[in-house]
């Protein structure tokens, strides 16, 4: 919503609070669509400014039909499915207090690393799976799967992009040790609560590094997946190099996944807005090789998907820019082309 001056405002545009007359009566109710007589009223009126409703507030994006998706996302979604399940039994043993088993971690990796080394469009087919009430089981997930694919990318041996996995895996283990009240908090936590929280990283390595056949650089890469590039992180404030790559991997992954990942379509963020934000964090709190990476293989795995804009369009992307890779061509279905770089329009969901 935006408030506009009454001299600006143009017939169609909807009003986003009733205006009031001087008496508190209302004169011009809320989601009224304005005319130009009721423009000129209003200005003869006095009335200076006016709540109106921005495009974006005046859709509803959730009643928008829907391609199919493609067969081959039916596989991945039981692969992902079965591992949701063994996350949850890892994450519900911990939290119970048993004893962390390596075993149960590493049958999980291997499921994951089927999939990262096999499926193409994995972010792709990461978007169907639809966030709920099980955020940490789905976050740890997720991140296991982010994290493989950009040590895959970046080339990485397969050694390291299975350690990538359970590292991924294995990030918020330590919020499992975070008093209840706080993780669950809905509100902003206070300085001390977040304080609290912050201590999970440094939790997950303890639990990690105590065991003989979990290597370093996993419970390295859990202590410092909130470490960031200019020493603004926790637990210790490293800065660039003093990083070690799976941190640094791990952040990529955990910061995509938390900004994709809202159920509630006005705060979620599509991939692309995500790697915009993550680029243009490149530079600042992440590191640039491992942003770069991750935001050239988004773009590419998008192309020919179709996509929801922020005007309730919809479109296939058809072509990436590869010095604004965020921001493609897209082929709307009415035939005509829009380039993203030139609009203000943004690509609010990827339908497949
Ligand atoms: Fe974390």
């Amino acid at each position: 919503m935006r408030i506009v001056n009454s001299n600006k405002l143009k017939p169609g545009d909807t009003v986003g609070r009733d205006v009031l007359t001087k008496h508190g009566s209302i004169f011009i109710a809320k989601e009224t669509v304005l005319t130009e007589h009721m423009i000129y009223k209003l200005i003869s009126l006095g009335v200076d400014n006016v709540h109106v409703k921005d495009l974006e507030e005046l859709i509803d994006y959730e009643s928008i039909p829907r391609p199919k998706p493609p067969e081959d996302i039916v596989e991945f979604t039981d692969k992902y499915q079965q591992a949701l399940f063994l996350t949850g039994e890892l994450l519900d043993a911990i939290a119970s207090g048993k004893k962390l088993e390596t075993e149960m971690i590493r049958e999980i990796v291997d499921i994951v690393y089927g999939q990262v080394m096999s499926t193409n469009n994995i972010l792709g087919r990461l978007t169907y799976q639809k966030h709920d009430n099980q955020y940490l089981n789905k976050h740890s997930l997720n991140v296991a799967i982010l994290s493989g694919i950009i040590g895959k990318w970046l080339n990485r041996s397969n050694g390291e992009v299975r350690r990538l996995i359970f590292a991924g895996l294995t990030h918020d283990l330590g919020k499992l040790k975070v008093p209840k009240r706080i993780l669950d908090k809905p509100s902003r936590l206070t300085d001390e609560e977040f304080k609290e929280m912050q201590k999970h990283s440094a939790f997950g390595y303890q639990l990690l590094n105590t065991k003989a056949d979990i290597s370093k650089d996993v419970a390295l890469a859990v202590l410092q997946h909130h470490e960031r590039e200019d020493g603004s992180g926790y637990p210790t404030g490293l800065k660039g190099e003093a990083i070690h790559l799976f941190g640094k991997i791990l952040a990529v992954a955990d910061v995509y996944d938390a900004m994709s990942s809202n159920k509630n379509y006005r705060d979620k963020f599509s991939p692309f807005q995500v790697a915009e934000q993550i680029a243009q964090n490149s530079f600042g709190s992440m590191d640039p090789r491992v942003s770069r990476v991750f935001l050239d293989n988004i773009s590419r795995f998008y192309v020919g998907n179709s996509i929801l804009l922020s005007d309730g369009k919809i479109g296939d992307i058809i072509y990436i820019n590869p010095s604004e890779p965020t921001r493609p061509v897209i082929k709307l279905e009415t035939g005509d082309f829009l380039d993203l770089s030139k609009s203000k329009l943004k690509i609010i969901d990827i339908l497949g």
